[in-house]
């Protein structure tokens, strides 16, 4: 069992991760912007030390003592960045997992593991895929042993995407859905993400990997919300609308305070990259399992 540090564990992904990792054993250390806040959220007996990956500084006492590092690490309001506050691909997930790698291999860290992002590969110039390039090639060079997770879509209890569509499935008389709704994505259950991150930890094929990994189905947009609603036992109709219209229309939200939409959002949200899990099925004996079963905790959720 090792000494596992997880900066952004106080996130929806890093808090599936650190749950995992408590319960197979290992001693698990929560890194966080606000140490105070975060004591509130991470399970008992879990340490939180204060650290910033955007604040080198703050990383070399952060890593004193730890084995392997998960960085799971996203800026607040994601999709949408706000460069006045530094909330941008590539000064978070970009430049920040660079700082936190740099820390890690000077502080003689034996296993760095890093949540990338499905359809990351040389040639992508959205600046999401620019950021994630730029941290795999710094984790890849580093010399510190890796394994690096590309995973599709994530969805689960607390997410903030899919749980959108339930809250307007709840409150509106129809469900909005953002371009066709042919997107085709493959939704990833949250807790399958965990067990892949704690089984990388115990084989030594996964030393120096880098998995795709997504859901079992793939699916269309609109064939995830019909999923859904057939979940939450509700029946409303979908209202598409067209993706240039709501760039338009996101234009100006983009400057508000925790702003709900912007341009480069609505290109986020429209991604098809479909993900191979042969490899990590091979080394990592993944169950993944079916969006209907993920979204489970949606039939007893208030209505
Ligand atoms: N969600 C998905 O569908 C999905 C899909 C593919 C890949 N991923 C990748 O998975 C990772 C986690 O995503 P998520 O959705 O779980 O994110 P999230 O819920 O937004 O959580 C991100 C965490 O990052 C921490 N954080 C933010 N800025 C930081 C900074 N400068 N220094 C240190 N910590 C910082 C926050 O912790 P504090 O506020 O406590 O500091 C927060 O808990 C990301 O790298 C993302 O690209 C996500």
């Amino acid at each position: 069992m090792a000494v596992v540090l997880v900066a952004g564990g106080t996130g929806f992904i890093g808090s599936h991760i650190v749950r995992r990792l408590t319960a197979d054993g290992h001693r698990v250390i929560v890194m966080s912007r606000n140490p105070e806040k975060a004591r509130g959220k991470v399970p008992a007996g879990v340490e939180v030390r204060a650290g910033d990956t955007t604040d080198a500084a703050t990383l070399g006492p952060v890593l004193e003592g730890v084995e392997v590092v998960v960085s799971a690490v996203q800026f607040p309001n994601h999709p949408v960045e706000n460069p006045r506050k530094g909330y941008t691909y590539i000064r978070v997930d970009g430049e920040g997992t660079v700082h936190l790698v740099e820390a890690a291999r000077k502080a003689g860290v034996q296993r760095f593991v890093y949540l990338s992002g499905a359809g990351t590969r040389e040639g992508q110039t959205r600046p999401w895929f620019i950021a994630k390039l730029m941290a795999e090639k710094a984790i890849r060079e580093s010399g510190v042993p890796y394994t690096i997770f590309r995973p599709s879509w994530v969805y689960g209890p607390e997410d903030r995407s899919l749980n959108k569509f339930a809250t307007f499935a709840r409150l509106l008389p129809f469900v909005p859905v953002i371009g066709s709704g042919k997107t085709r994505v493959q939704p990833l259950f949250v807790e399958d993400l965990a067990q892949a991150v704690a089984a990388s930890l115990r084989t030594g094929a996964a030393i120096n990997q880098t998995y795709e990994i997504g859901g079992p189905e793939e699916l269309t947009m609109d064939e995830i919300i019909r999923i859904m609603l057939r979940v939450m036992g509700r029946r409303k109709p979908l209202l598409h609308s067209p993706a240039g219209l709501m760039k338009i229309a996101a234009w100006p939200l983009q400057f508000l305070p925790a702003a709900p939409l912007s341009p480069g959002a609505v290109d986020f949200v429209l991604m098809e990259e479909p993900v191979d899990n042969t490899l990590a099925q091979r080394d990592l004996g993944l169950k993944l399992t079916p969006l209907a079963e993920g979204l489970s905790h949606l039939r007893t959720a208030r209505r």
